[in-house]
């Protein structure tokens, strides 16, 4: 299977050091761009190439530039017959079934952490695609991470959570490491002490039969330093503020 990306920017390279990092051979992977890709190419020994010797070569074609550009280069593009993802923020599967006819087209949000396998991926496919090519398109996102099938009016709450949820989440651990070297801990100790805390954490809450609330409270006997910690963070109102960096999120107009 020979994967191309049109495209070669942020998001298409943590693709592609994702597929990589999955085991796939870097001469299975293909990228053109008019400035990026030969560099890009040379430093992850994959191939550069044309948009057309990509259109031809390869099975699935990510297409990973701007949304702005879905008319004026797609137009450019020949997909007919391809399994085409688009990551193109806010393109719908309308959108892409105009400008690709006879493309089979898939509409994907994926994450920052794709690039090391633990990407968290929104999928939409358009009505054309077999259950066979649907599998197609899940075992790739599979390379990458999960993936989570979506209708699309639930693609800007998914955007929240897994495409902005990971900035969130590095607040939260800058948060707890600034706290730590509050409390006289060295910076470098406070930020592994923190980071190393909320990747167990996370692991932890994966590997279990249970919830997070379930954990949480099991975490906090009553009177104890934790649960005086929880009842600090229910004062000062935690969920609210959560929820409303989400709803500041999923409302922000682009301009
Ligand atoms: N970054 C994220 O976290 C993220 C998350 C989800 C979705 N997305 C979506 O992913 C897409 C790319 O975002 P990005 O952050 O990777 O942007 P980016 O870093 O600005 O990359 C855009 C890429 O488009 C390429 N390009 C421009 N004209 C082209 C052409 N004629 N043919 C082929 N490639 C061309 C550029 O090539 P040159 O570099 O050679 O000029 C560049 O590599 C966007 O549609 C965005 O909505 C991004």
């Amino acid at each position: 299977m020979n994967y191309g990306f049109i495209g070669a920017g942020n998001m298409a390279t943590a693709m592609i050091k994702g597929l990589i990092y999955a085991g796939i051979d870097s001469k299975n992977i293909y990228v053109s761009s008019p400035h990026s890709a030969a560099k890009l190419a040379a430093n992850l020994h994959i191939q550069a190439a044309d948009s057309e010797t990509i259109t031809k070569k390869c099975d699935i074609v990510i297409i990973a530039f701007l949304p702005n550009q879905l008319r004026t280069l797609g137009n450019s593009l020949n997909l007919d017959g391809k399994i085409v993802i688009s990551v193109l923020a806010q393109v719908t599967i309308a959108d892409l079934d105009e400008v690709f006819p006879t493309a089979f087209n898939v509409r994907s949000l994926p994450n920052i952490n794709s690039a090391i396998g633990k990407g968290s991926t929104a999928l939409a496919f358009s009505k054309r695609l077999s259950e066979s090519q649907i599998e197609v398109v899940q075992n790739y996102w599979h390379l990458l991470g999960t993936t989570s099938v979506l209708d699309e009016q639930h693609f800007a709450i998914f955007s929240a959570i897994a495409g902005s949820g990971p900035a969130f989440v590095l607040k939260f651990i800058d948060a707890l490491t600034q706290a730590g070297i509050n409390n006289g801990l060295d910076g470098e100790s406070a930020a592994a002490i923190a980071a190393s805390t909320v990747a167990g954490t996370t692991e932890t809450l994966q590997k279990s039969n249970s919830d997070a609330v379930t954990l949480m409270n099991n975490v906090a006997s009553p009177g104890g330093s934790t649960r005086a910690g929880l009842d600090n963070f229910e004062q000062n109102d935690f969920d609210t503020i959560v929820n409303s960096a989400i709803n500041a999120t999923v409302n922000h107009k682009h301009t």
